[in-house]
């Protein structure tokens, strides 16, 4: 095994994607651009990860989140060019060993890339290899020029290729494997490109003079697709989506219609589950097997265990069961626990509660803040009023309750074990276990027939 230290150029301005926010914290299903290329490092065996950001980025909180923890930020102050983002990481990555740099913005280059550049880098003693890519349309990239041996003599840039190096269709990914030691010396000498920025590719004429450069081509050209702007952005995250459902596909997920199922990077999908068509299934969802998503859901981080069924349902941040069923047409918002057993019918908004194992909310209503036992029936048009003004307050519901439809329960209240309102009951005070309110405002049974007996009495 080869250790190596990877380092992610990611300094640019990216002033082509026309943004304020940085180009490599701009997503692609779910995830930063730099967060994919690290995760391939990584999943090729990385040793240690640093990135070359601007200062500004370098504070910012969506770098260490798609980063993780462990990688080393090394700033460049001024983007200078990419030789030069390259020294201003020496420090962090130490002076000798192998580095491989890669371009904040590939994030379509595969890990199995990254592995067999390094071994032949390894294998062939080189100074520099070369991640290369044989496209149709090289406009905008780097051609590696090679001479009538086949020896690669030096990569040109697009600004300073002639009419007969353009139409080269050999391009550099901007992926590379280089010598450390070597690397911190030969950049010090390098000088300035005919736009004035410091080339990383200038280097690769450098280890080419004493016939030390050695090349590794993707199998999937897509791999070398970058990003500059937007229309490339969503080039990229086509090209990802794919590749996405096609992995899930073949690990036993049926997709009805791939082209309207939309998959975050980092979703888990459990065999035998089927998506039906027009899902967006967003970063953060686990779903388990067995289960049917769809039509036109949309999920956010959220767990749904096997055997559920979410009908053209919004769910974020929540836990659905084994074998739940919600929707058609619900959502279900966050801190929500709907327990295996429980069933959520169509048109319920849920927030921040939990729905007890046979409990019931079957049609229209809001249940927000609230802790709904077991066996639990909620009627039709059921509201939790859950905030006065100022404060949201707790409904808590005892197992076996039934709550009549159009019920409006004024929080904070309790309402204990096989009690019952009577429909249209607007609740206000705690119910006792086992008895039953009716009425504006709700008030025992008895109470109701006591006044009737004294009306009719006078
Ligand atoms: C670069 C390569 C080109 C290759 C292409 C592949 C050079 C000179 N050219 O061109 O041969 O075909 O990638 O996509 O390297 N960056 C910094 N600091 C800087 C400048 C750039 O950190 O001062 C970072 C950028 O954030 C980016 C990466 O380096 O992630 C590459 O820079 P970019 O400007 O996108 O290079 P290209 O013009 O695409
Ligand atoms: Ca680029």
């Amino acid at each position: 095994m080869n250790a190596w230290t990877g380092v992610i150029l990611a300094a640019g301005q990216g002033t082509r994607m026309k943004s304020d926010l940085p180009k490599v914290l701009h997503t692609v299903c779910g995830r930063p651009l730099i967060g994919h290329v690290s995760n391939v490092l990584h999943e090729a065996s990385a040793l240690g990860i640093v990135a070359v950001v601007s200062p500004e980025m370098a504070e910012m909180a969506a770098l260490r989140d798609a980063l993780g923890g462990e990688a080393g930020i090394a700033i460049q102050s001024e983007p200078l060019g990419t030789a030069h983002a390259l020294e201003c990481a020496k420090d962090a990555v130490g002076p000798a060993g192998t580095i491989v740099v890669a371009a904040g913005d590939m994030a379509l280059v595969e890990s199995e890339s990254v592995s067999r550049l390094v071994q032949s880098h390894a294998a062939s003693g080189s100074l520099l290899s070369i991640l290369t890519a044989e496209v149709d349309d090289p406009h905008g990239f780097g051609r590696i020029v090679r001479d009538s041996s086949g020896a690669v003599q030096r990569i040109v840039e697009e600004v300073d290729a002639d009419e007969h190096q353009k139409l080269i269709c050999e391009m550099n990914t901007g992926l590379y494997c280089i010598q450390a030691d070597w690397c911190w010396d030969e950049l010090q000498k390098l000088g300035k490109s005919s736009v004035g920025e410091y080339f990383l590719t200038d280097l690769v004429a450098a280890a080419a003079s004493s016939g030390r450069v050695s090349t590794e081509s993707v199998r999937d050209a897509t791999e070398a697709l970058g990003v500059n702007n937007r229309v490339q952005l969503a080039e990229v995250e086509r090209v990802m989506r794919d590749r996405i459902r096609r992995r899930h596909m073949l690990s036993g997920v049926t997709i009805r219609d791939p082209e309207t199922t939309y998959i975050d990077a980092d979703v888990e999908i459990g065999r035998d589950t089927e998506l039906l068509p027009g899902n967006h299934i967003r970063s953060g969802t686990k779903i388990g097997a067995g289960c049917v998503i769809g039509p036109n859901s949309i999920l956010r981080d959220c767990m749904v265990g096997d055997g559920a069924t979410v009908i053209s349902s919004h769910v974020e941040s929540a836990e659905i069961g084994e074998r739940i069923s919600v929707g058609p047409f619900s959502r279900i918002r966050a801190g929500t626990r709907i327990e295996p057993g429980a069933y959520v019918g169509n048109f319920a908004e849920i927030k921040n509660s939990r729905i007890g194992s046979g409990t019931h909310v079957g049609h229209f209503s809001y249940v927000g803040d609230s802790e709904l036992g077991e066996d639990v029936n909620i009627g039709a048009g059921t509201v939790t009023a859950n905030f006065d003004g100022r404060d949201k307050h707790r409904t808590v519901i005892g197992d076996r309750a039934k709550i009549g439809s159009d019920t409006i329960i004024v929080a904070p209240v309790k309402i204990g074990e096989d009690a019952s309102t009577g429909s249209g009951a607007v609740v206000n005070r705690d119910v006792p276990a086992g008895e039953t309110v009716v009425g504006v405002p709700a008030r025992p049974i008895e109470h109701h027939r006591n006044v009737r007996r004294k009306d009719d009495g006078e």
